[in-house]
């Protein structure tokens, strides 16, 4: 499974679940890659210190002569969970590829000679609906959204909906959603509840039963190089990810 975990808005959790997901995955030991896509790079430095010699995704999707194995680094607390990094280079990207004919299939391609060492590849992806976005939709099997559960949550929906179906028309017939995630989450407020409601009556069935929590734990762990389970494996945020990691794989 490559998992694309998408939505335009910002702050929205996508780093936050991408990096767990990927780290309860990768304890299970099942061998997982986490391609950092966002130029913010805040996946990467979850794990990776800052190394200006790495080669990093930027190259690998735009140099012929670099593939995504040489950017990969293994998270030492991890050995199931690799990461392919990013930098601030990456934000280059869309002035880089613009006309270029593949520029949509970067990924997808870059992949190929890869995706057979990995049970599962996640991609974080930056707040935006553009060519790096499209890149990662176009290479996954599945996109996963994070909502935040504010006010507004679903703003920007139908437009990553709309985008999701015409990459399926063409591009990734195979393209699926498995499913969008309410995070952010804090039950004593009405609020919560009441698009906790929407959420579900937009999504139905798609909707993960596992609702991700506000939690000071799950904030401050990237500042510590770890993820969830490492930094605070009895809190609500390590369980919460853990059981989204369970129906995740009960989806697949
Ligand atoms: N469940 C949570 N509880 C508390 N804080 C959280 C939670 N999830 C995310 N955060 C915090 O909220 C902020 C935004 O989260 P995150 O970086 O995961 O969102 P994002 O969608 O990746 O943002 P961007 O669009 O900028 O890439 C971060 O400071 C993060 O630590
Ligand atoms: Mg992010």
């Amino acid at each position: 499974m490559i998992l694309a975990i998408t939505n335009q808005k910002g702050g929205v959790g996508k780093t936050t679940t991408a990096i767990n997901v990927a780290a309860a995955l990768a304890s299970k030991n099942l061998k997982t890659l986490l391609i950092d896509l966002d130029p913010q790079a805040n996946s990467t430095l979850t794990f990776l210190e800052p190394d200006p010699l790495q080669a990093t995704i930027y190259q690998a999707l735009t140099e012929d002569d670099v593939s995504i194995a040489e950017t990969v680094a293994q998270v030492e607390k991890l050995p199931a969970l690799e990461i392919a990094p990013s930098s601030i280079h990456l934000a280059k990207i869309e002035a880089k590829l613009l006309g270029e004919i593949d520029s949509y299939y970067r990924l997808k391609d870059a992949l190929e000679e890869v995706r057979a060492g990995y049970e599962y590849i996640v991609i974080d992806t930056p707040p935006t609906l553009g060519i790096i976005t499209v890149n990662a939709l176009v290479a996954a099997t599945h996109v996963l959204i994070p909502i935040q559960s504010s006010y507004f949550a679903l703003e920007g929906t139908d437009d990553l909906l709309e985008t999701i179906d015409k990459i399926k028309l063409r591009a990734n017939p195979e393209l699926q959603i498995l499913g969008a995630v309410l995070t952010l989450y804090d039950k004593r407020t009405k609020l919560s509840k009441d698009i906790h409601q929407q959420v579900k009556r937009v999504f139905g069935r798609k909707l993960f039963k596992t609702v991700i929590s506000k939690s000071v734990r799950l904030e401050e762990s990237p500042a510590y190089r770890e993820s969830i389970f490492t930094f605070s494996p009895r809190s609500s945020g390590a369980f919460e990810y853990y059981k989204l990691s369970e129906e995740i794989l009960s989806r697949v």
